[in-house]
């Protein structure tokens, strides 16, 4: 399989993105700057230049690992009873690596997604301390400043902040939020989690973007449940500012909840079954179990209508006495309507006028609106800033429909995507960390869901919903059956069946694309040589010194070291690591590290060769590789966060069983030692790594999970579920692969994910 090529940019792209003005000075949205407030910051800009990499995508998961293991159990006969919801087109969902601003852009400008996305949901860093916003392992929610004990491999950079403090975030979010609503469908919505600290601005800046009349609601939801005895008011919510595309044809659906209307000063009455009223006593109002058995709450509502109608102006007669509408109205129906009400028994006094009769019952659910009180934080956090899940499932259920595609730009655990995953939407999430990006997919792989039932092949064919009754004032004094409300969030479920993650794909921007070490990257300082930069940020006091790949040197505690950049846009090949060993000879050092954005499968077997080379001197290599944000703007150099990683070296053997049929062992990832003159290697249990996948036929370019191994924390009770029994052993990270035939491609791929989130992968050649 060769990787797709990129589409032709759009035509009308010319590598500029306005921002909030257009090219001849008018402003995009609706807005005047002599009359509406605008929030001016430094750095603030108009418009700025598109980039153009395009996504590329690096991996294929075919299949969940709880729907594997499942299938397994149950043999060839029952494997239709596990399932995954499939999109019209062989739609696949997406998982890409990297920093949001060029994943949007590549979205828009190679995969042609304007106007395609539903709903946004965005959880970026609160603007506050950066490097609070994601974490440092994947088996930890606690990130320690200090981590050098079991972080010995990991070479420290710095930026935990940024530039220009709030400036700096405030552009930041701006150019993001510009690409969002490029991609948002007319009727699309926009959701941005933010912490009360900057709500304000956040809201500022959507007014800007996307017009201050699409603003639909701002919604603090309760994020804890216990105060942490902060020194002043303690904290509960963070909110949630949600801006329409465009309001007018916004696509909403109203949820609602199941009434809690305990204590609740408007239902203060009930009737008995013999039809009595009585008046509720306090504890009845505030426990409704208190009520004698069968007992009816209801509460009074005006019958005043809004307007005012001559036909509707008549009086009421209750037991013998006449009551005119309320002074100066009339009543909201006519005659015929208040008979039918009076013979429904719907009438009552309220004081000296006459009042319709709700009953709990005639609808006992309560629309749902922006204050979410009822919320909590995440249950069993596999991610330190992890959003709970019901908070983003409301948004979603108000905002799209099955099939919709949902974006979410800093998906972090991938909430949002489990969430679209669950609830039969696509899905495209993207993270700058390697952590994030493997505890999402960690998530997505031991996921189950319940299976709804659709109404045709595909979720946009929608679900069977629950419906329920709704008798209103309208509806008796019409003489009408009662409504029927569709609850988009209680789909009918299938018994007997086990829903899974459907596949997805993992993708990068700018992977394989041609190589170009003489980019500009844009940094505070204006437009600046990308090698130039990069050497600055893994060693401050390199010199810049270009001698073919070598392009610094600097001074380490064994002696002098070249540097080599691998490409903007590519990966790291073979050759690259031979040339540069070639030139760092030629200047005679022996050490070389070599940065880069990824690597080529096999590296560790080109490290090999060159090391057993005869009548060379030894050269130490070391394969660095770039964290996805590095270059991302705003983000200051400052410490305790990680921009370059060690690349490690998966070491696996392939074994021939004797049926003829071939296993992979994993025997650990080798790296080298904090001084990069020796090299450890982690076993599979060590705790190091975290995860490892097989391609059992690599096609030398995409990498197809057909086994994963990794620890899934938490599986269902698939006895319950299915009547099958699953061997714990195959919920953990295990050393050897499970049989499999050998290749037609004649070469099997490896590729290990360690507790930092990084990937390196080998290639085992199969004889024959
Ligand atoms: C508050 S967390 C999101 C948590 C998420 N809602 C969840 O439920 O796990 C913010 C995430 O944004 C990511 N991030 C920060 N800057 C980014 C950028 N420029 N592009 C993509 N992701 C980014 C961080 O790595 C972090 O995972």
């Amino acid at each position: 399989m060769s990787p797709r090529p990129p589409l032709e940019p759009l035509p009308g792209w010319n590598g500029a993105i306005p921002l909030d003005r257009e090219a001849d000075g008018r402003w995009l949205v609706d807005l005047d700057p002599l009359i509406d407030p605008i929030l001016c910051w430094s750095g603030k800009a108009s418009a700025r230049p598109m980039g153009g990499l395009p996504l590329q995508r690096a991996e294929i998961v075919p299949a969940s690992q709880l729907g594997r293991i499942a299938r397994r159990a149950l043999g060839p006969d029952r494997q239709d009873r596990v399932e995954w919801f499939e999109h019209a087109e062989n739609w696949r969902n997406r998982l890409i690596s990297g920093d949001s601003l060029p994943v949007m852009e590549a979205l828009l400008r190679h995969e042609r997604m304007a106007g395609a996305v539903q709903a946004v949901y965005m959880d970026p860093p609160y603007g506050i301390k950066y490097d609070a916003n994601f974490q440092q392992r994947v088996d930890r929610t606690r990130n320690d400043s200090d981590q050098t004990s079991d972080d010995v491999l990991t070479i420290k950079a710095f930026r935990d902040t940024w530039v220009l403090g709030i400036h700096s975030y405030l552009s930041y979010l701006q150019e993001r939020l510009y690409l969002a609503r490029e991609l948002l469908a007319a009727s699309g919505s926009i959701f941005v989690q933010s912490g009360d600290r900057n709500v304000h601005l956040v809201r500022n800046v959507m007014d800007e973007v996307f017009g201050a009349r699409n603003f639909v609601a701002i919604i603090p939801f309760r994020k804890k449940t216990m105060p942490l005895g902060a020194r002043h008011l303690d904290g509960m919510v963070d909110f949630l500012v949600w801006y329409a595309k465009d309001l007018e044809s916004l696509k909403y659906h109203q949820l609602y909840l199941e009434q809690d209307i305990q204590g609740e000063f408007h239902w203060k009455a009930y009737d008995t079954p013999a039809g009595q009223t009585c008046r509720m006593t306090p504890e009845q109002q505030g426990d409704h179990r208190l009520l004698p058995p069968g007992a009816r709450p209801f509460r009074l509502v005006s019958m005043k209508a809004p307007g005012y109608s001559a036909g509707n102006d008549f009086a009421i007669e209750i037991d013998g006495t006449r009551y005119p509408p309320p002074r100066g109205g009339s009543w909201i129906t006519g005659s015929e309507g208040i008979a039918r009400l009076k013979a429904a028994g719907r009438l009552a006094l309220d004081g000296k006028t006459v009042a319709f009769k709700l009953f709990l019952d005639d609808f006992p659910l309560a629309k749902l609106t922006n204050l979410w009180s009822d919320t909590v934080g995440a249950f069993d956090k596999a991610y330190v800033v992890q959003t709970s899940e019901e908070v983003v499932r409301r948004c979603l259920l108000m905002s799209t429909d099955p099939g919709d595609l949902v974006l979410d730009p800093t998906c972090g655990s991938g909430t949002t995507a489990l969430c679209a995953e669950r609830w039969g939407r696509r899905w495209i999430a993207c993270d700058t960390s390697r952590v994030a990006i493997h505890v999402a997919r960690r998530r997505l792989l031991g996921a189950s869901f319940e299976p709804f039932l659709l109404l045709g092949p595909t979720p946009a064919d929608g679900f069977t919903l629950k419906t329920i009754e709704r008798r209103t004032l309208r509806t008796i004094a019409g003489g009408l059956e009662p409504e029927r409300i569709a609850l988009v969030d209680r789909p009918t479920v299938k018994k007997g069946v086990l829903r899974v993650a459907g596949p997805f794909e993992i993708a990068a921007v700018g992977r394989y694309a041609e190589a170009d070490w003489h980019a500009s990257v844009q940094t505070e300082d204006g437009l600046e040589n990308y090698i130039e930069v990069l050497c600055r940020l893994y060693a401050p006091d390199a010199r810049i010194e270009v001698f073919g790949l070598v392009h610094a040197v600097f001074e380490t505690a064994a002696g002098l070291a070249a540097l080599s950049v691998g490409p903007l846009a590519g990966q790291v090949t073979a050759s690259q690591v031979e040339d540069a060993v070639q030139d760092a000879r030629t200047l005679g050092i022996s050490e070389l590290h070599l940065l880069g954005w990824a690597f080529e499968a096999n590296l560790g077997a080109t490290l090999d060769r060159l090391a057993a080379k005869a009548g060379d001197p030894p050269m130490a290599v070391r394969l660095v590789a770039i964290r996805p944000d590095a270059l991302a703007r705003g983000l200051k150099p400052g410490t305790g966060d990680r921009l370059f990683a060690p690349q490690g070296n998966p070491e696996a053997t392939l074994e021939n069983l004797p049926d003829g049929k071939l296993q992979v062992r994993l025997h650990g990832l080798t790296l080298p030692d904090r001084h990069g003159t020796e090299t450890v290697t982690h076993a599979i249990d060590s705790g190091y790594i975290a995860a490892w996948y097989l391609d059992e036929a690599f096609d030398g370019d995409c990498f197809v999970d057909s086994q994963i191994f990794l620890d899934l924390s938490r599986a269902p009770n698939l006895k319950a579920l299915l009547k099958v029994d699953i061997d714990p052993e195959e919920y953990r990270l295990q050393a050897c692969s499970r049989p499999f035939e050998p290749p037609q491609s004649h070469r099997v791929a490896v590729r290990v994910t360690d507790v930092h989130g990084n990937e390196s992968s080998v290639v085992l050649p199969v004889p024959g």
